[in-house]
């Protein structure tokens, strides 16, 4: 059964998505997103072979469609990302953040440990892992580890993965596609994928930012939440800064997207550079 394209999304069905899309997630659907959710949901609503919205909207309130609510999640998500993008926050890492952190650390056995907390489908996390993979090219000694996690579970399929179409990888030192990245051949040919070296030090989690309990232990160094939070309300930022603020260990630095100030928030976090705060000492 195909919904025809002109078949519209109700006033009373968007409502009720935009409702659950925000409880679960935090996700603020705007009423200039309805064309958007219907035209992203036309397709799933027909591979379930339903009629309408509507009967969609009666199959995420049953009991049976709870499994049917994080594919709602995935498909309204925006997971747009790639490799090194706002470049100068990786800068900032190898230049200033991980020479004095690596001072910090050096003597003791302890590692160096990141989360990557709305990975998408992983090109912030594998670009995170290259600026570590270099910095330690002359510290071998320092131990590093990075969490990655998301929502949806088809980015986290794909970041566990770590393959990417060859012509997406975009570095800023095109030696890095050799040192890191192997070749597909066969039915892979003309994709790349991190080399196992990288990955190992990559763990991957479904995590909803807004779940009780993160399976991600705190005394975090560095955490990157970036272009997130602009989905989110001011009361939904405020709540998630401060539990990433508990997260870090004092000194550790929270990184946000160029366009996500914590301005209007109130935090107990020391901006110092744009979009990079701290937790004081
Ligand atoms: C635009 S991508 C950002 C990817 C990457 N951080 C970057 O800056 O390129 C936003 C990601 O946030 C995830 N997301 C949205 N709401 C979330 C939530 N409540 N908990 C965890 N992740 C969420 C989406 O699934 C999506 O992959």
């Amino acid at each position: 059964m195909l919904i025809p394209p002109d078949v519209p999304l109700s006033a009373r069905a968007f409502e009720f998505l935009t409702k659950l899309v925000y409880d679960r997630s935090r996700i603020r659907l705007g009423p200039d997103r309805q064309a958007l959710v219907a035209s992203r949901l036309r397709q799933r609503v027909q591979s379930l072979g339903l009629s309408d919205y509507e009967a969609y909207c009666s199959l995420l309130r049953a009991p049976e469609g709870e499994d049917e609510v994080d594919a709602l999640i995935d498909l309204i998500s925006t997971n747009h990302t790639h490799f090194f993008r706002e470049p100068a926050h990786f800068e900032l890492l190898s230049r200033h953040i991980l020479p004095q952190m690596a001072d910090g650390v050096q003597g003791t056995l302890r590692q160096l440990r990141f989360w990557s907390a709305a990975a998408s489908s992983g090109e912030e996390t594998y670009s995170l892992a290259i600026v570590l993979a270099e910095f330690c090219r002359n510290r071998p000694w320092l131990q590093w580890h990075i969490d990655a996690s998301d929502i949806s579970q088809r980015m986290l399929h794909r970041c566990q993965q770590g393959i990417y179409e060859a012509d997406k990888v975009e570095l800023p030192v095109p030696e890095w596609r050799e040192r890191y990245f192997q070749r597909g051949i066969g039915e892979r040919e003309g994709c790349l994928r991190i080399k196992q070296e990288l990955r190992r030090h990559v763990s991957v989690h479904s995590i909803n930012l807004f779940q009780d309990a993160y399976p991600v232990s705190r005394g975090l160094d560095v955490i990157f939440c970036r272009n997130v939070m602009i989905y989110f309300d001011v009361p939904s930022r405020s709540h998630l800064v401060e539990r990433l603020t508990d997260m870090l260990v004092p000194g550790g630095y929270l990184f946000v997207g160029h366009s996500e100030s914590l301005i209007g928030i109130r935090h107990g976090l020391t901006s110092v550079w744009p979009s990079v705060y701290i937790r004081p000492q």
